[in-house]
């Protein structure tokens, strides 16, 4: 058994495969390069290496994509059939990665929280635990699980910054803005190029309001965040937010344009910002070309794959469907989720809970049945955390809440969640200033 710079077991035929281990972690954790390609290059060499296959497996799941699931059996049974010169550890992993296959998310965490006890330095089950706390919505865990193995970790490990980094987002999940900025901070004098701290700290000046200091923040570390990272369009989203709250809608279409969808994408981590900006620009009335028709496309070129798969997902596929009135998708997408939702795991749950009540309001809110909607999402909202995202994305459902209200001259219930929103996204947020006056005439 051999181990890796941070003293965890990794089985591996060759010890080259324990270079490719790290570079394969480092293009994880830090969104630059490709852990696959670094992965399927090690294990044409080494097919012994059985940390490698299982880190293919968990890398692929976590993209959250339905499509991914077949490649994930295949590194899972291929590593399964070296389950004898396996370590306690990777047979844990194994475990792990069944359960994420069975739709089991909560074991599949809690079982690599039991790797995290024996290796709190295992920089691959914790990044895989902080992403799967992320798409189950567990804003606790997003902090403890890292704070659970903190103590084991120190500035000369390899990885450290990016250990700091999820710490600093799961603060900021957990609402302790002032603590989550100093962790961020941290973790970027260690590794200034270190994409999910910079996201960390950007969260935290969204939920404040900092709204000029967060387009600073971003713009004057471009050069660390975007570059060849793969993450970089969740970042331009961020700075596209930052000038959606100032009112500069040019802007937000260029950073659309430049940054958040550049291209087009089957990638639905990007297609569900995609989404989330274009529907935000809707609300506020802004002429965005045909730009939704495009993303509506591409969803609707994933249905067949992906409908019905992970809520979060189909629900921003109907908001590009619905904004686009495209019934037929939204048929298409209702019915694989109503197939989804009868299953008993959590995948079904999440259908049945969040998704398919919020995909309803956001057919309704197109449809300009502005009551319906806000009857939707009101059961829904204060709950829809168990779909997985972040605070800041999932205030997309407060802010339809407030236009429907709007649009129904209903001006008593739109200042009813303008003043909670008022405390959640501080008093310095423009977008709410504009959103209280209209609230204020009707
Ligand atoms: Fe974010």
């Amino acid at each position: 058994m051999r181990l890796d710079a941070r003293g965890v077991p990794v089985s591996a035929g060759r010890a080259e495969s324990l270079q490719h281990y790290e570079t394969a972690l480092q293009q994880f954790q830090s969104y630059v390069g490709d852990p696959i390609a670094t992965l399927d290059a090690a294990l044409a060499e080494d097919p012994d290496f059985v940390t490698g296959q299982l880190m293919k497996a968990l890398v692929l799941y976590t993209l959250g994509e339905r499509k991914f699931l077949e490649p994930v059996q295949a590194c899972l049974s291929a590593a399964s059939s070296r389950s004898d010169q396996a370590s306690d550890r990777e047979r844990r992993l194994m475990r792990a990665t069944e359960q994420l296959l069975a739709k089991d998310w909560h074991g599949a965490c809690r079982t690599l929280d039991r790797i995290l006890i024996d290796h709190p330095r295992d920089a691959l089950a914790l990044q895989v635990g902080h992403l799967m706390d992320f798409y189950r919505g567990d804003a606790l865990n997003l902090r403890n699980r890292v704070t659970r193995v903190l103590p084991h970790w120190d500035a000369d490990m390899p990885g450290y910054s990016y250990v700091l980094g999820m710490h600093a987002f799961g603060l900021e999940e957990m609402n302790q803005y002032p603590q989550a900025e100093i962790e961020a901070r941290r973790a970027l004098e260690i590794e200034p190029r270190d994409g999910w701290a910079v996201h960390a700290a950007t969260h935290v000046m969204e939920m404040q309001g900092r709204i000029e200091e967060g387009m600073t923040w971003l713009e004057s570390r471009q050069q660390d965040w975007a570059p060849d990272n793969g993450f970089a369009f969740h970042n331009w989203w961020h700075l596209a937010l930052f000038y959606m709250d100032g009112g500069r809608f040019d802007k937000v279409l260029e950073l659309y344009d430049a940054g958040v969808h550049p291209e087009a994408s089957s990638m639905l981590l990007s297609l569900v910002d995609a989404s989330a900006l274009l529907w935000r620009l809707s609300l506020e009335g802004v002429d965005i070309g045909r730009r939704f028709e495009v993303v509506a496309d591409e969803w609707a070129a994933q249905l067949e794959a992906e409908a019905g798969y992970y809520a979060f997902n189909d629900f921003h596929a109907a908001l590009a469907f619905a904004a686009c009135g495209r019934r037929d998708d939204l048929g298409s997408l209702k019915q694989a989720m109503r197939r989804t939702s009868s299953g008993d795991d959590l995948l079904a749950a999440m259908s049945r809970d969040v998704g398919l009540p919020l995909v309803d309001a956001a057919e309704a809110f197109s449809q300009a049945r502005y009551e319906q909607a806000i009857d939707l999402i009101e059961p829904v909202r204060d709950v829809a955390n168990r779909f997985g995202g972040s605070h800041a994305q999932r205030d997309l459902l407060t802010l339809t809440s407030i236009e429907a209200a709007l649009r129904s001259g209903d001006g008593a219930r739109a200042r009813h969640y303008l003043a909670e929103r008022r405390v959640l996204k501080s008093p310095e947020s423009r977008w709410g200033r504009r959103l209280e006056a209209r609230a204020a005439s009707v």
